[in-house]
């Protein structure tokens, strides 16, 4: 395993910002200013009673962690309460939850007087090592996931392992998927200390060891962050899984969650590009290996290829029959290919889910 990360730092277009991994207790202040205010998941805020000393009542908003939230209606409810309740330029908001109580909360803190400082505290696998920093908040739109977004960093970071301890294990599961994608990206000791750490089921992995993988899944988006914070060129290899996965999730009408969609993308992806000898099969072989301590295929049997192919026509990295697919030469290697979206692709799929 390779050392701990305690704390690290992200560049971004409005400075410097710290991400610090210790308990709640010691990084939030005891007694937050008047001027302070505290946006919570509600499910977190009954699930850890500390933040109810911590977020005092009436400081705090607590909101469900849904998409209805991540919504134009979600956000202006946010804004009307922060406006509501006196919150002025002085003040520092502080948001508690994982990356849909941060998309929204993010966007309304970007908006409001062109800019408040917000303080982000995640409490999901997702959020701790991967939503948490890279500036972005998206909210939905007229039934378009993610359509609406700003590009506005947290003035903080504060990981505490502890959230980890109540979530669900669907929750943990897809989390794990979502950071096995850095795991291939990052590669190196990255990959190994999965390999070594999923090699006793996902779902015996510890809160320790997830919050220490998690901040290792962080330090490499931040390398690709701070090259290309607003995502027009090198950021976008961290799409790699996401392409294939987006398809899954769209086929599956959302039923497979987004980090088991992107751990079956890993497996496409890896498979395209060994079929076209980009990929050398042992490496392909040595991933596949890691990502099936997470899936086992069973998600797939009642997806239809057709389907998958229509889900990535939809997305957003698409032009002119053409997709922009993340694939990768070796571990820590990935590259940007442009593939044309025509029967050869389809076929692809439709092999590669009766292969199963
Ligand atoms: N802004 C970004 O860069 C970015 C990146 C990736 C994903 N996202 C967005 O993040 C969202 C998904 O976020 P998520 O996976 O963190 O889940 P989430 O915020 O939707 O939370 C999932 C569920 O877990 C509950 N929960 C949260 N923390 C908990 C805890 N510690 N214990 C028990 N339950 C807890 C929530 O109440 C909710 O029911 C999506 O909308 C996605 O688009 C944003
Ligand atoms: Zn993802």
């Amino acid at each position: 395993m390779q050392e701990e990360i305690r704390s690290l730092t992200v560049q971004s277009h409005r400075g410097e910002y710290p991400v610090r991994r210790m308990p709640v207790t010691r990084a939030l202040p005891a007694h937050p200013l008047p001027s302070d205010r505290f946006v919570v998941d509600e499910r977190v805020r009954q699930l850890h009673p500390v933040l109810e000393t911590l977020a005092p009542d009436r400081q705090t908003l607590a909101v469900t962690a849904d998409e209805e939230l991540k919504s134009l209606d979600g956000v202006t409810g946010i804004l009307s309460w922060l406006l509501d309740s006196g919150f002025h330029r002085g003040g520092t908001l502080y948001v508690v939850g994982g990356g849909t109580v941060q998309d929204a909360a993010a966007f309304a803190a970007s908006v409001l007087h062109r800019g408040v400082p917000w303080v982000f505290v995640p409490t999901t696998l997702l959020a701790q090592g991967d939503s948490c920093i890279g500036s972005k908040s998206s909210i939905n739109h007229g039934g378009y996931k993610n359509q609406l977004g700003t590009f506005f960093p947290p003035a903080g970071v504060i990981v505490d392992d502890h959230f980890l301890t109540t979530l669900a294990p669907s929750e943990v599961r897809s989390g794990v998927g979502e950071m096995l994608h850095y795991a291939v990206v990052g590669g190196g000791q990255l990959f190994d200390d999965w390999d070594l750490a999923l090699a006793g089921g996902w779902d015996r992995l510890s809160t320790r060891e997830m919050s220490a993988l998690a901040m290792h899944a962080m330090a490499v988006k931040r390398d690709f962050v701070e090259l290309d914070e607003f995502d027009t060129g090198v950021r976008r290899n961290l799409n790699f899984g996401h392409t294939f996965g987006h398809g899954l999730e769209f086929a599956s009408g959302g039923r497979i969650p987004h980090g088991i969609a992107v751990a079956y993308g890993i497996l496409l992806a890896n498979d395209y590009a060994a079929q076209h000898g980009t990929l050398d099969p042992a490496t392909r072989t040595r991933v596949e290996r890691v990502v099936r301590r997470l899936v086992d295929g069973s998600e797939l049997a009642q997806v239809n290829g057709r389907a998958v192919f229509q889900g990535m026509t939809k997305d957003k990295k698409r032009s002119d029959g053409e997709i922009e697919l993340i694939l990768i030469e070796d571990l820590g290697r990935p590259v940007r290919t442009r593939v044309p979206l025509d029967g050869h692709l389809e076929l692809f799929i439709d092999d590669h889910l009766a292969a199963w």
